[in-house]
């Protein structure tokens, strides 16, 4: 799309202005096709200065997670490489795997400003109000064992534990699937795939980071079990930031996956930063509940844990719910 590319050249000299000529030159457009870009550009919420001698000046640009706002923050080979965005739609996860099936490649990220039927784990819906928050899915095809798929969920969660601090946000892993602050959850992970018994098709992760989420806007009923990255540090975040610094954590800890078949880096950060070894926790399976210690992080990501009576085991999945001080997580 040729609107882009004008913003391109804005962008390259954010602080002056362009002239109409030079873009003329560079993209070989006439005057009027360029005053049409601008107009659309400014309709897509960016702020641009026009002077009939001088030419154009972006002065800001909208909160808005396109590949073209993304892009100057990644420095991946492969991963956000193509961005899909959406406005609004049903639940990335849905729409990336109808991608998938359709031959989308490898590293492809569908992210939409709001989810209209945003989907949790284990059946539950997750809230996805438009323009407070990262919600996203990245298509994956690792050349892995379908037993292998869970331990995706392990190195997403080192890659946003390792892109919050790297923005000086502390944060804990509540294995298997969730991101938590200070006991209070602040971004899920529902991994799904496809595949056969021993072929894995595609795998698509999909995270919910809860960004510029103000407390009314959770209910009430959940306030005192999640947060928002706004609610915790104080300030407004920038979500492109916050997306382009975890896309960037992720890509090497998912190469040494798929090279070397290990995910021990991952398995360092999560251990690192766990929120539940150490802890008592309540194993949920199967509706029944048993008490236990999380010990441990195996290797492959299983979380060992103790049970009263001694013995030890490896858990490959399931919920958890940790006991803090006077409260589980
Ligand atoms: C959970 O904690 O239950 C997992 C929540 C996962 C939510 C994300 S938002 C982007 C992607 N699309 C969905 O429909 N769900 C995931």
């Amino acid at each position: 799309m040729k609107h882009y590319e004008v913003l391109y050249l804005l962008k390259e000299n954010r602080n002056d202005f362009v002239s109409g000529q030079l873009i003329s030159e560079k993209l070989g457009v006439s005057r009027t096709a360029i005053w049409k870009y601008i107009k659309a550009l400014k309709e897509e919420g960016y702020t641009i200065d026009s002077s009939s001698k001088k030419g154009y000046k972006l002065i800001s640009s909208p909160d808005i997670l396109t590949s073209e706002e993304i892009k100057g923050y990644l420095n991946t080979k492969y991963i956000g490489k193509k961005i899909i965005h959406y406005e609004s739609i049903g639940s990335t996860n849905t729409t990336a795997k109808k991608l998938a099936e359709q031959e989308e490649e490898n590293g492809t990220i569908i992210i939409a400003e709001e989810q209209t039927a945003g989907r949790g784990r284990i059946g539950r819906t997750w809230s996805s109000p438009k323009y407070k928050s990262i919600y996203f899915s990245i298509i994956l095809r690792p050349n892995v064992n379908p037993m292998e798929v869970p331990k995706i969920t392990q190195i997403i969660a080192a890659a946003i534990i390792e892109g919050l601090k790297e923005l000086k946000i502390e944060a804990k892993v509540k294995w298997p699937n969730d991101i938590v602050i200070d006991g209070k959850k602040v971004c899920g992970i529902l991994t799904e795939m496809s595949g056969e018994l021993n072929k894995v098709n595609y795998v698509i992760p999909g995270i919910g980071i809860n960004v510029n989420l103000n407390k009314e806007d959770f209910q009430e009923d959940i306030l005192n079990k999640a947060t928002s990255l706004k609610i915790e540090t104080g300030s407004t975040m920038d979500r492109k930031v916050i997306l382009g610094t975890i896309l960037n954590k992720f890509e090497p800890l998912y190469e040494e996956f798929v090279q070397k078949g290990t995910i021990e880096s991952s398995i360092e950060v999560c251990k690192n930063n766990s929120a539940a070894i150490g802890k008592n926790i309540r194993i949920i399976q199967n509706k029944s509940e048993r008490q236990a210690k999380a010990v441990d992080l195996a290797e492959d990501g299983r979380l060992i844990v103790q049970y009263e009576n001694g013995s030890f085991e490896k858990l490959i999945s399931g919920e958890i719910s940790i006991r803090g001080l006077d409260k589980y997580i």
